[in-house]
């Protein structure tokens, strides 16, 4: 038998199309760490998108209208099923919820100015409604989370929709994580938290366990503020058409649909990476859930997930969405990773193009 110091010695390390050298780097940092890759940003993989799909523009089977000519009106009005007073959006683009906490005081202020000269809504999110936000936006959605951050029920009274959030496209069925770092004085008094400590939000709703109960809280939710505003359901992309079926049937006025591009402010890599489904996969089952309870139009479909263009708005329209959400594509605008501000970043302890990784580097710090 030969002897095993024969055998040249092996200095490569193992590379395969299993194991890539991206992977093993992954694999070495997790083992000198012992940490798991917690991120914001959504899903970096590959996945079927807009970019996937393209118009026919008009020749002679179609006749062309000319833009500038005819009419072509892109306002839209969520909520038309039971709200006494729904939402009229002059365009069908709305700012998606980004919590209090993952983004400062005058960021949220700057969305709700932007969505707000534009004609259209924002969001809140995780950790509450701050006046800024609500004094700077014409038409301003609450969120209802899982992890009740920030929850006020006179905010409620002051919102112009209401939107339960059930989960998230980047995270469907996960909790995310607020970074100790960014719990300063004011977003540990608004959620009730210890300050300077990492908070992991929940996964689910505290008070119900399924879609009945999910009907109780649209009901107690409507009573609170008169019937007045829409109720939407938020969802992360799973199982679209069972989701939006349900979401109709507890009394949603709007159904928002995340897919898994979509983005976050900080959750584990793993369930970014491998949980949910492209947004591109879940519209036609969300609107088929519409069209076979007749209440497509009725019930509005609000889509997000790595909607970045005009084109990937009107993609996601052509497709039988109302209406779409912008999360990451607003925060590009506001200068979000801009290498104009690289002296900032430092500044922070960070970089440009790092956010998506440096939580992992700062808890790693801490
Ligand atoms: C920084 C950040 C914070 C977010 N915070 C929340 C939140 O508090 N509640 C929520 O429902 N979704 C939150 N989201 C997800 C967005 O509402 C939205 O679903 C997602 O950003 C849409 O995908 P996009 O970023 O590709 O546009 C957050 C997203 C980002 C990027």
């Amino acid at each position: 038998m030969k002897d095993m110091d024969d055998q040249p010695p092996r200095t490569l390390p193992i590379q395969s199309a299993t194991f890539t050298n991206p992977i093993n780097a992954e694999i070495r940092r997790a083992a000198a760490t012992g940490i798991y890759d917690i991120r914001g940003g959504g899903a970096k993989r590959k996945v079927p998108h807009f970019d996937d799909l393209l118009f026919l523009g008009a020749s002679v089977s179609r006749y062309p209208l000319e833009g500038y000519r005819e009419r072509c009106d892109t306002s839209v009005t969520l909520g038309t099923r039971f709200a006494k007073k729904p939402i009229e959006l002059d365009i069908p683009i709305t700012i998606a919820g980004m919590s209090f906490g993952a983004l400062s005081g005058p960021a949220k202020e700057a969305l709700g100015r932007g969505a707000s000269a534009a004609g259209t809504s924002t969001t809140t999110g995780d950790g509450g409604m701050t006046p800024e936000e609500r004094g700077h936006s014409s038409k301003l959605v609450y969120q209802y989370l899982p992890s009740r951050y920030g929850m006020n029920p006179n905010d409620l009274r002051k919102a112009d929709a209401i939107e339960i959030v059930v989960g998230q496209g980047a995270k469907p069925g996960g909790g995310g994580m607020l970074l100790g770092q960014k719990i300063s004085d004011r977003v540990a008094e608004m959620r009730t938290l210890p300050k300077g400590i990492d908070q992991r939000s929940a996964c689910r709703h505290p008070d119900w366990t399924g879609p009945d109960d999910l009907e109780i809280k649209i009901l107690e939710l409507r009573e609170i503020t008169g019937w007045q505003v829409p109720i939407y359901v938020k969802v992360g992309a799973t199982r679209p058409y069972y989701d939006t079926a349900l979401a109709v049937k507890a009394g949603a006025d709007v159904v928002v649909m995340d897919g898994m591009q979509g983005g976050t402010a900080a959750t584990q890599d793993v369930f970014i990476e491998h949980v949910g489904l492209p947004t591109l996969s879940c519209i036609r089952p969300a609107v088929q859930a519409l069209q076979d309870l007749g209440v497509h139009r009725e019930v509005q479909l609000v889509i997000s997930g790595g909607i970045r263009t005009g084109a990937d708005a009107a993609k996601a329209l052509a497709l039988g969405a109302d209406a779409v959400a912008i999360g990451t594509a607003a925060l590009v605008a506001l200068g979000d990773n801009d290498p104009k501000w690289e002296a900032e970043y430092q500044k922070l302890g960070t970089t440009t193009g790092a956010y998506d990784d440096w939580h992992e580097v700062k808890t790693r710090r801490a």
